[in-house]
């Protein structure tokens, strides 16, 4: 369990100086947007002489926030400006696959110099986020990632509309990041990398201001290459209102705490009712101990002196109006191995091999008792076949599995469409959706090092 010691006490907000910069906007009003992944420097904490190595979106940590608009095609132009290849993948997006941004298996990775053009019509609204999928375990953790925002047509009226990306970074004492660790096989073996510094849009203990009477629309994203994040709100009237960008029916989280796996979003509509000079922390719990991570300040104004009338539910999405039939193919998915799993071998590029063998590879997971990608898929089905993924999470771990190019219904929570769900160590449940959406699709565990290691397999609809 990490103590406060293991977290790198960083300055405090408002001093952080010009050098830092700061998420800009990308909105779909231009006829194509652009973004160029780069190596560069920010400053992260008060320590402007240390400024940190990172690889990002348009010189930006987190990357530009994306807006583009339900339904119809945004065109977004890649450019590699980093001496690596790579790829975008727009997480959650029920796109075209051929735009889904993944490396050997929906394109060819994006070498240096080279571009490619993205061009995403998504049917839902909501919030999303986008990612290099190209060793993601080393590009995401310096900084590959960035929010998408898919507008409603007619949004619910808010008087703040904000985003908390929330990001988890292992820096050192001159704040640069631990690139020595990368590919740790403890970490592949054990959580994944936990980092020891947290930042929300890229800072720390931002103070976000309020007024008394307001309703926010507060969309949280877990951009973390693997820490769930467990987060605690002070302000009394919040409420869920999507998750994974997909419409809930709107319910107050138990108290104030929103559980985020890695790659899940949560909507919160938050109605303020601080008074004037009133300030709210939202803090990070890890073990017995709570972390300020970001905090609301009251100003002197009052928005309304009672909240708004008007309904906090989001319009439907078409994900949302997908019904499950009675009968579905099920599919077993069995995932083992990992630190203190007890997986003495699997199928690795078609050999059967022990855990020795397997580790001296850098592959420590299994599903199925196979490892990584294979030629064929996991299933082939028709398109719109009912699909059922019967997981079995056999091991010590938890994970959070993720499937490309589809929101399904989680059996252990029906009512809610998700892109990611976290499975806890030997917990049980099934992923259930409509193989609506022709190609090749991934399924994998959204901590990253446990897809680098292994968790991940795909399928393909025809
Ligand atoms: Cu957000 Cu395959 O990933
Ligand atoms: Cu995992």
């Amino acid at each position: 369990m990490p103590s406060r010691r293991d977290f790198i006490k960083a300055g405090a907000a408002g001093v952080l100086g010009a050098a830092l910069v700061r998420p800009h906007h990308l909105i779909a009003s231009e006829p194509a947007l652009s973004l160029t992944a780069s190596e560069g420097r920010v400053v992260f904490g008060s320590d402007q002489e240390n400024p940190t190595r990172v690889m990002y979106y348009n010189q930006s940590i987190p990357g530009p926030l994306i807006r583009i608009p339900q339904g119809r095609e945004s065109v977004i132009r890649f450019h590699n400006g980093l001496d690596e290849a790579s790829s975008v993948h727009w997480h959650g997006l029920r796109i075209d696959n051929a735009m889904d941004g993944v490396p050997d298996l929906t394109q060819a990775p994006v070498r240096p110099g080279e571009r490619f053009e993205y061009r995403l019509t998504p049917p839902d609204a909501g919030t999303y986020w986008y990612h290099s999928h190209m060793r993601s375990w080393a590009q995401l953790a310096l900084g590959l990632a960035g929010v998408l925002i898919v507008d409603e047509r007619n949004p619910p009226p808010v008087d703040q509309d904000l985003v908390f990306a929330i990001d988890d970074w292992r820096l050192d004492r001159a704040m640069q990041l631990d690139t020595a660790s990368l590919g740790s096989m403890h970490d592949w073996s054990h959580a994944g990398r936990l980092g020891n510094f947290i930042t929300v849009n890229g800072n720390t203990e931002t103070t976000y201001p309020v007024a008394s009477g307001e309703r926010i629309r507060l969309r949280l994203v877990n951009i973390a290459n693997a820490r769930i994040m467990n987060l605690l709100f002070h302000e009394p009237q919040i409420s869920v209102v999507a998750v994974d960008g997909q419409p809930v029916k709107p319910y107050a989280p138990g108290s104030g705490r929103v559980i985020l796996a890695p790659g899940q979003r949560t909507d919160l509509i938050l109605d303020m009712t601080g008074a004037p000079g009133d300030s709210s922390i939202i803090e990070l719990v890890i073990g017995e101990y709570a972390y300020e991570i970001a905090s609301f300040s009251y100003g002197q104004e009052v928005r309304r002196e009672q909240l708004p009338d008007t309904s906090i539910a989001l319009p439907e999405n078409p994900a949302n109006r997908l019904r499950l039939p009675d009968q579905l193919q099920h599919v077993p998915l069995l995932m083992e191995g990992g630190a203190m799993g007890g997986m003495r071998s699997a199928t690795f590029e078609g050999r059967e091999m022990d855990i020795r063998e397997l580790v001296q590879r850098n592959k420590v997971w299994a599903i199925n008792g196979v490892v990584g990608m294979t030629e064929e898929p996991l299933f082939r089905v028709r398109r719109g076949t009912a699909i059922s993924l019967d997981v079995v999470n056999d091991n010590s771990w938890p994970h959070a599995m993720h499937v490309h190019g589809h929101h399904f219904i989680d059996d252990r929570n029906p009512g809610t469409w998700r892109d990611t769900t976290l499975f806890n160590r030997a917990e049980r449940g099934a992923m259930q959706f409509i193989a609506d959406n022709p190609g090749k699709w991934l399924i994998h565990c959204h901590m990253v090092e446990h897809m680098a290691g292994g968790m991940v397999t795909w399928f393909e609809v025809t």
